[in-house]
């Protein structure tokens, strides 16, 4: 019998998936993967490349040139760990802009897919319950306030060394949600069939909790 679990979670930036994601699958000893830092990879090195999003050949060329995959939690791009490259605000835009091009999603979702179907994953992103994985075992979409997401990612870059306006984290995250749910290929949507969670205001363990409890109550 096929027992693989497939945990989609979804919603916007800043409402705490990957930090909740990495835990569940750390906790359930199966893979996390990171669908953003996908995009991510592939907007830096558009950005590295220099190349203009509306020139379809050289971006079809680089995207037949571009590997991507994970090892150990890292993501890996063209051989090399970016981890650390790929979470300036520069690169944040550019991942949004970047992920409402076909060609970048055709190549993206694929790969996503394949990971999904060889392995019990826990996977986070924006069209992962709706699309990537629509027939995953469990799915959720986790929400915050916007406030209180702009908070959590000012708090992220401060401990980086990287001090950020506030305000300005938070225009940048409306800006994303408004880009990421109304771009016409995948937006960000709440799949039907999943289960929504609002982390306002709630601890990552209480999250993660929340999530175990789903999981194994149905299991
Ligand atoms: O989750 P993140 O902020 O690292 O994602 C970076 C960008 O990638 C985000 O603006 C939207 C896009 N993305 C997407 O379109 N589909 C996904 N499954 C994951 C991310």
């Amino acid at each position: 019998m096929d027992n693989r679990i497939r945990i989609a979670i979804d919603g916007p930036s800043g409402a705490g998936k990957s930090t909740i994601a990495k835990r569940v699958a750390k906790l359930l000893e199966i893979d996390y993967i990171d669908t953003g830092a996908m995009y991510r990879a592939i907007g830096y090195k558009i950005l590295q490349n220099r190349i203009g999003l509306m020139d379809k050949e050289a971006l079809q060329l680089l995207l037949a040139k571009t590997e991507i995959d994970f090892t150990a939690g890292n993501i890996v791009l063209d051989g090399e760990i970016v981890n650390d490259r790929i979470r300036t605000p520069e690169i944040s835009k550019m991942a949004s802009d970047a992920s409402a091009l076909p060609e970048v999603r055709e190549k993206l979702v694929a790969l996503q897919r394949k990971m999904g179907q060889v392995k019990s994953v826990v996977m986070d992103g924006r069209d992962i319950g709706t699309n990537v994985l629509k027939d995953a075992e469990y799915k959720f979409y986790m929400t915050a306030s916007s406030a209180e997401r702009a908070k959590r990612r000012w708090l992220e870059l401060m401990e980086k060394g990287e001090p950020a306006d506030l305000i300005q984290v938070e225009a940048d995250i409306i800006q994303r949600d408004y880009n990421d749910s109304t771009r016409s290929l995948n937006p960000l949507k709440k799949a039907e069939d999943a289960m929504e969670l609002d982390t306002t205001g709630m601890t990552i363990e209480e999250v993660t909790q929340k999530i175990l409890e789903v999981v194994k109550w149905q299991s």
